[in-house]
């Protein structure tokens, strides 16, 4: 622990603490993340919520009895749902009560629309709800929520910033869940910082994760994730809530993912995911026919591939473009998936199939605004190129995936039943896939599975 009196520095990435300032950071070894901060007395940190809390829902009178895992009592049906069944999956089954859950993303993207309708279901069903604004008013929320239609009278409102009030308030009223609009806005007294700093992100958030655990409320955070600029990265955060749930999407587009990124009660890296309308979210329950709409029949340039978000299969358009280049040096950009391996796909094809690539400009997209970094994606970017150069199309009916090495190999990926099941759900009659995941294959019904071995034989094939 650093000086009780002064100030310490932190380092704003993954909060490692220091005395003096430092230019790489010892724990996470990133340039330049240090910021200042006053340190916060040790006391505060160790009272509760304030001086004016009763803070009995977290004060262990005597000396702790360690139990035995039988002597806890387990209760797996305390889970709630959120009337959204793509919430509840990132969630891992529902709402776990004491949890504390961090819903970061982009200013704009959706956090506090998708909590209000969140807050709506479960009104509706009888919970008690208190939704905590420090960034909009009172008014500006009723504007947003009489967007989304009725309300139950069960949701209370708050416009409020300290925490020294907040606490109280949530102690007093024992909801069952609480929502707190942003964390970059709440600060505590007892901390000489700006609210939105390391210091105060991680004070106001140790206080939550007390009432939580305390109290058995469960509250969810929202937390700005803002290039540069933000002292408090929600980085530090994921180190003390339960789960972090990421909602993301191109801005311009409808569709939004929300991303399960850590979660200590079921599993991460689900998505669900969302479309913003006029009267708030809608979820999407079939995301592979909704980034498959509007596909081009019979183009040149085009394949349909399957990428794993979690345990759920997503079908995706590929999209590729190769052109004569008019500049000397030939254009390469890939948008949705990774540039530096759509190079090295290129240079496979140039190297192992003696495409003359360095001549044209190629393009890469992946449909629909997705991001996907998965290697299953390989072989589909590289049959996409190929029909581009050569201008003939792949069938319509045909779905392709597979690693990509770099002598041309095709090898083998995890989950080809997954994939291959939603193929066939979305109506696809062929698949072409690595060979070595031709074996341990659960029944694939009528679906016509042509195994490859390297990146030739796939366009033989073809
Ligand atoms: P918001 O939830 O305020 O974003 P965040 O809390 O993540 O900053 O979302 C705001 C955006 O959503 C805004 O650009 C308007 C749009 N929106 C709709 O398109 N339809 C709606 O029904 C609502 C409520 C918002
Ligand atoms: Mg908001």
């Amino acid at each position: 622990m650093a000086k009780a009196k002064g100030t310490i520095f932190f380092c704003k990435e993954c909060g490692y603490e220091s005395s003096k300032w430092l230019g790489q950071c010892p724990g996470c070894k990133e340039w330049n993340t240090f910021v200042e901060a006053p340190a916060a007395p040790k006391s505060a940190a160790h009272t509760g919520i304030s001086s004016r809390s009763t803070a009995s829902g977290f004060a262990v009178p005597g000396r702790p009895k360690p139990q035995t895992l039988r002597e806890i009592a387990s209760d797996t049906a305390s889970r709630k749902n959120t009337g959204f069944p793509e919430l509840d999956r990132v969630l891992g089954g529902g709402i776990v009560a004491g949890s504390l859950v961090l819903v970061g993303g982009d200013p704009g993207i959706g956090k506090s629309t998708l909590l209000l309708q969140m807050c709506k279901n479960l009104t509706a069903v009888g919970t008690d709800v208190l939704y905590i604004s420090g960034e909009e008013s009172l008014h500006q929320i009723k504007l947003r929520a009489d967007r989304m239609g009725e309300f139950s009278e069960k949701l209370m409102l708050l416009c409020e910033t300290s925490l020294d009030v907040i606490g109280p308030v949530i102690e007093e009223m024992k909801p069952q869940v609480v929502i707190i609009d942003s964390i970059q806005t709440v600060y505590r007294e007892s901390v000489d910082a700006a609210p939105g700093s390391v210091s105060q992100v991680r004070e106001t958030t140790m206080a939550l994760l007390q009432l939580a655990k305390g109290l058995g409320v469960s509250i969810f955070i929202v937390g700005h994730v803002t290039k540069e600029g933000t002292v408090a990265g929600p980085r530090m955060l994921e180190h003390m809530v339960d789960t972090v749930l990421y909602f993301e999407g191109d801005r311009h587009a409808s569709y939004r993912m929300l991303r399960g990124v850590k979660n200590r009660f079921g599993s991460t890296n689900e998505i669900g995911v969302f479309e913003m309308g006029g009267d708030g979210l809608h979820e999407v329950p079939n995301p592979s026919q909704y980034l498959l709409n509007g596909r081009p029949q019979n183009a040149s340039g085009s394949v349909v591939t399957c990428a794993m978000e979690g345990t759920r299969p997503l079908l995706l358009e590929v999209q590729a473009l190769v052109c004569r280049t008019n500049f000397g040096q030939p254009r390469r950009t890939a948008a949705g998936t990774d540039y530096n391996r759509v190079n090295l796909l290129l240079a496979v094809l140039e190297k192992r199939l003696g495409m003359r690539l360095g001549e044209c400009d190629a393009y890469v997209n992946i449909a629909g605004g997705m991001r996907i970094n998965e290697p299953a994606l390989d072989l589909g970017i590289v049959i996409a190129v190929v029909s581009s150069y050569r201008d003939l199309c792949v069938s319509d009916d045909t779905m392709i995936f597979g690693e990509v090495g770099l002598s041309g190999e095709v090898r083998a990926v995890s989950m080809a039943d997954q994939r291959i099941a939603e193929a066939r759900r979305l109506g696809f009659t062929t698949c072409i896939l690595p060979k070595v995941s031709l074996k341990g294959l659960q029944k694939t019904g009528d679906m016509r599975l042509i195994g490859v071995d390297s990146v030739a034989e796939a366009m033989k094939a073809l």
